[in-house]
């Protein structure tokens, strides 16, 4: 197990099979929207959504784009959302389109819910929002409709398979829970380095 690991919560199989199952449902949801001549665009959430963006676009047979987003909820060594903030464009050209924004987690829905809102303003064909995990209502400051959810988490910080925490773990194939092992304590949660 890697140093800062306390345990694997979701297994990288568990997470193939259902990033299958997501992508063949979100590739006919909206395969049937943009019938005939639309246009479909994934918007994804950089950093995070990096991973399982890179496995989701695979598992949709279909014709789409995508226009990446940059969004920095968690600055540094933190582990409590301080609020969205956009760090780059947001795509301007998404009217009449059909659009699928991709998120690693849902937990306080500030960003999701910014992106929903300036998504919407340009008044796309379709709006959808797909998020690989989604910790418990009570994490949640604002209310963000979510068409698919990957799975629901325990609200604990976890990283792995694109989730940072102070920009490491990324390349964990695993969705892992951040801290000591388990049956030991640490006044420190989580190493600066992986
Ligand atoms: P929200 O705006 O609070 O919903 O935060 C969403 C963003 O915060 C996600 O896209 C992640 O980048 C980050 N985030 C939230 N919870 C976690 C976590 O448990 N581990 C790592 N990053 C997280
Ligand atoms: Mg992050």
């Amino acid at each position: 197990m890697q140093a800062g690991i306390q345990r694997v919560l979701i297994d990288r199989g568990r997470i193939a099979d259902r990033v299958k199952e997501l992508g063949a449902q979100i590739a006919a949801d909206l395969a049937r929207d943009a019938s005939p001549a639309g246009e479909v665009v994934l918007v994804p959430i950089l950093t995070g959504s990096i991973v399982f963006v890179a496995d989701l676009i695979r598992q949709m047979p279909l014709k789409l784009s995508l226009g990446v987003v940059a969004v920095s909820s968690y600055p540094g060594a933190a582990t409590q959302s301080r609020g969205a903030g956009i760090r780059g464009d947001v795509p301007t050209d998404l009217g009449g389109k059909h659009v699928l924004i991709v998120d690693d987690i849902l937990d306080s829905g500030r960003t999701l819910g910014l992106m929903r809102r300036l998504i919407d303003a340009q008044r796309p064909g379709s709006l959808r929002v797909c998020v690989l995990l989604r910790k418990p209502a009570a994490s949640r400051r604002e209310d963000v409709p979510v068409e698919y959810v990957g799975f629901d988490i325990p609200d604990a910080f976890v990283v792995g398979y694109g989730l940072d925490y102070d920009g490491h773990f990324r390349n964990l194939p695993d969705i892992a829970v951040l801290g000591p092992p388990e049956g030991q304590t640490a006044r420190t949660p989580a190493p600066e380095t992986a």
